[in-house]
């Protein structure tokens, strides 16, 4: 029988800190002027973490981090305005992440365009909001990931985790069509890097309770949203932060090229 203290993974430590935790890992959120991207901000940053929000609204995100800096103690944050279906601020972002904490750990790749779940009308999509979904949802991701993929690569360790939906598994017009590219963009670069350290993930949310939900679907459909979930209830931020920040972690370093639905056990029955 193998001694795993033998390990020699364990005895000379991995690239990464070893265990569960996220403390001092240096982390970029997208998509973090509000919702739910500024949830995992704080959170990471409540545990230590040093991070990096980014989002389109540029005055907002700076809000963003100068109200985690208040709220947490000994908060490590930095904000930068950044649009991420624009290569040339995807790499500024990196820049900013590099010259602010040196290293770059790990991506979320939240930012997204939603609103379209109900009715799902794909059939009067027009080009141009086709191509603006695909582009935030779909094109950002790959274009974030490329801007962090060579200090990871550097450091032969890196996590990114793509923010993806239930909606890519029911009729949900082209933000399904988006999400479940984005399921298939994640499988694809986890082949690819897997080689180099990094895992690649998306976690598929359900519906959650928050300000985007309450403001882009009507009563009834929130109530259709309850019902289909095995639990009976809407999912909060901290609901997908466990799987989250777990996947961040050292200790999740053979899970990769998945799509973890985090749901409340939703069907789409609706
Ligand atoms: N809220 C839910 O129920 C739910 C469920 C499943 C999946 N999701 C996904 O979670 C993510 C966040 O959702 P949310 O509810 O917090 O949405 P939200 O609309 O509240 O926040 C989205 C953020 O993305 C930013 N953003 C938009 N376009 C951008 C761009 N080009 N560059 C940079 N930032 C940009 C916005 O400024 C905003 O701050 C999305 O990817 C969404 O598809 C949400």
């Amino acid at each position: 029988m193998t001694d795993p203290s033998a390990d020699p993974g364990i005895e000379e430590g991995l690239p990464g800190a070893p265990g569960g935790s996220v403390a001092d890992r240096v982390v970029i959120v997208t998509g973090a002027a509000r919702g739910l991207g500024r949830d995992y901000a704080r959170m990471f940053a409540a545990e230590g973490a040093a991070v990096v929000l980014a989002d389109l609204d540029g005055s907002s995100v700076t809000g963003a981090a100068e109200a985690i800096s208040a709220d947490v103690a000994d908060a490590r944050v930095a904000a930068v305005a950044t649009d991420v279906t624009d290569p040339a601020q995807t790499e500024a972002m990196a820049a900013a992440a590099l010259e602010s904490f040196g290293r770059i750990d790990v991506l979320i790749n939240n930012a997204g365009i939603w609103g379209d779940l109900e009715p799902a009308p794909a059939v009067d999509t027009s080009p141009d909001y086709w191509d603006l979904v695909m582009a935030v949802n779909l094109r950002g991701p790959l274009l974030c990931t490329q801007a962090v993929v060579g200090p990871m690569r550097e450091a032969g360790w890196g996590r990114i985790i793509n923010i993806s939906s239930m909606g890519a598994y029911m009729p949900a017009g082209v933000y399904g069509v988006s999400k479940l590219g984005l399921n298939q963009l994640t499988f694809a670069l986890a082949t690819e890097l897997g080689p180099s350290g990094i895992t690649v993930n998306a976690v598929a949310p359900g519906p959650i309770d928050n300000e985007a939900t309450r403001t882009q679907v009507p009563p009834k459909g929130i109530q259709k949203m309850i019902d289909g979930t095995a639990v009976k209830r809407m999912g909060t931020a901290t609901d997908l932060f466990g799987m989250i920040r777990f996947l961040a972690t050292e200790e999740a370093g053979w899970i990769t090229g998945q799509t973890l639905g985090v749901n409340g056990g939703f069907s789409s029955r609706l």
